[in-house]
């Protein structure tokens, strides 16, 4: 009897200190449902294309890819996972929104990815210059389409391509002007909303 009370303490234990751990660790393991592990969160670094302005780095929360009309407001962004377990073999980019979210689209919302053949080593600033060397001719790409959706209500969720399962993963993301033309895309990522990496498990 008072072991069997002792077990029951120790799980209450164990379950408190689960409930207490910081949200941030809950989101870099989620659950895997039929399948398949959508990891959100990104790390999102910007690469300002100013016309005459050296570049400075900068990482960000927000999915936010533009191309106007004019050269002075273009900005694309590398979106980076880390620590894929290598027995993910099956790997896609998607995107979901919720309900309650900060999302807007201004004219296209066409954004084309490029999946980059490696990241720069842990410390190199990322920006358009240390990224270069690994853009490689005939890598991944799509389109991911966010135009009309931020009117859209509700929770739903996208795909956007199969993409090499890798352990360290990064895209080029560009506003498309090709398939698509001048526009904004602005989401604020978070556990729910914004990319995410489907893996199978
Ligand atoms: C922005 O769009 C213009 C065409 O409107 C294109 O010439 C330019 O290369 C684009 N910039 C980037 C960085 O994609
Ligand atoms: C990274 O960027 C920061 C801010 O511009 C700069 O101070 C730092 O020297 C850069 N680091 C490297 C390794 O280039
Ligand atoms: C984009 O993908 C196509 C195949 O779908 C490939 O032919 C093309 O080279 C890729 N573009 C780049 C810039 O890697």
């Amino acid at each position: 009897m008072h072991s069997f009370l002792t077990v029951i303490g120790s799980l209450a234990t164990l379950s408190s200190i689960t409930l207490a751990a910081p949200l941030k660790a809950r989101q870099d393991d989620p659950q895997c449902i039929d399948g398949l592990k959508k990891i959100f969160m990104p790390e999102m670094h910007n690469i300002y294309i100013y016309e005459d302005v050296p570049e400075f780095p900068s990482t960000s929360t927000i999915l936010n890819v533009m191309n106007g009309s004019s050269s002075n407001s273009v900005q694309d962004q590398v979106a980076v996972w880390s620590n894929i377990p290598s027995t993910a073999t099956q790997c896609s980019l998607g995107w979901a929104v919720t309900e309650d979210r900060s999302f807007s689209v201004y004219d296209n919302g066409l954004i084309r990815f490029f999946e980059l053949s490696g990241v720069p080593p842990a410390g190199t600033n990322i920006t358009a210059e240390t990224i270069a060397p690994f853009m490689e001719e005939g890598a991944k790409n799509a389109s991911i389409d966010f135009t009309f959706w931020a009117e859209q209500t509700g929770a739903h969720t996208h795909g956007g391509g199969l993409v090499d399962c890798k352990s360290e993963m990064a895209f080029y993301l560009t506003k498309d002007m090709v398939s698509g033309g001048p526009g904004s895309v602005t989401l604020e990522q978070n556990a729910q909303n914004g990319l995410f990496l489907a893996i199978d498990c």
